[in-house]
């Protein structure tokens, strides 16, 4: 289906990755390309191994596709890690996940520097185990001037808890007679989502099979086109990603209205 994609394109036989990224870089690349990387366990049990290996693995992943994005110029890499309601898995698998971001962050700084990568997050810093946290805070403050790819990493997050926080927040500027209800409009509500500063995902990959959001960026979702895989994430590959963005190449986004030739 990718390879037909790509040659309808072009009329010729795409064979690398390299002939592949230089083909959808002539047309327009997702800014924001935000990612439920499932599957970790599935591919972990496939082969037998326990399910932390998989996580392991994931984490390879993460390296090759943030190296992917970069290369292809995308603007923000939103990478959904670990929900709110991930809390409810084992104890055992819970603390190995929440030593991921060192192990990842550690390893990978250099590279993030040398690339002018930018750690952000998104979700519940305050919740999480102290040395999760030192290890985010280290990075995020490690790259606050590159102006590259924002790397976002959705930790401890939560779509609704956010969109309840947010109205917390807008409840407390009317409390205060700083905000009128009704002047409450979806900028409003925007500017206290936790992804204010950054534009709305325009791609929205799911790996592993399953059809759902899973409580990811409720909100920000509302005009994302979507793009599901059966592929694990440990088994994801920038032909993946090249794929899924080639597929978004082809979409029409309407926003609700017409375009181009429908108008007449
Ligand atoms: C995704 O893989 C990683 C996290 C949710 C942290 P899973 O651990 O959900 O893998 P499956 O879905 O059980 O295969
Ligand atoms: C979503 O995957 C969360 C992350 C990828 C971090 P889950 O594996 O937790 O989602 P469900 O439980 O299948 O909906
Ligand atoms: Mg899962």
């Amino acid at each position: 289906m990718f390879k037909k994609l790509l040659r309808k394109k072009t009329n010729s036989k795409v064979t690398t990755i390299n002939e592949s990224v230089d083909l959808v870089k002539e047309d327009k690349i997702p800014s924001h390309i935000a990612i439920i990387m499932d599957g970790n366990g599935r591919w972990a049990k496939k082969r037998a191994l326990p399910r932390i290996a998989g996580h392991h693995e994931g984490m390879k992943t993460v390296r090759k596709i943030t190296r992917c994005a970069c290369d292809l110029g995308v603007k923000v890499l939103t990478l959904y890690a670990f929900s709110t309601e991930n809390w409810k898995r084992p104890k055992s698998e819970v603390e190995f996940l929440m030593r991921l971001p060192e192990q990842f962050l550690n390893s990978f700084l250099p590279e993030l520097m040398e690339r002018n990568i930018r750690i952000e997050m998104i979700g519940v810093m305050e919740t999480l185990p102290s040395h999760t946290q030192k290890a985010l805070k280290y990075a995020m403050n490690a790259t606050k001037d590159n102006t590259g790819l924002v790397l976002n990493f959705a930790m401890n997050y939560g779509g609704r808890a956010e969109i309840v926080m947010a109205i917390q927040q807008l409840m407390k500027q009317v409390e205060e007679g700083e905000l009128a209800i009704d002047d409450i409009d979806e900028a409003c509500v925007n500017q206290y989502v936790m992804t204010s500063h950054l534009p709305e995902p325009d791609l929205l990959i799911r790996t592993s099979g399953e059809v759902r959001l899973s409580n990811f960026m409720l909100w920000q979702l509302a005009y994302t086109e979507l793009w599901f895989t059966d592929i694990h994430w440990p088994d994801f590959d920038e032909q993946c990603l090249v794929e899924a963005i080639s597929v978004y190449q082809t979409r029409n986004r309407r926003y609700g209205g017409l375009k181009g030739e429908e108008t007449n």
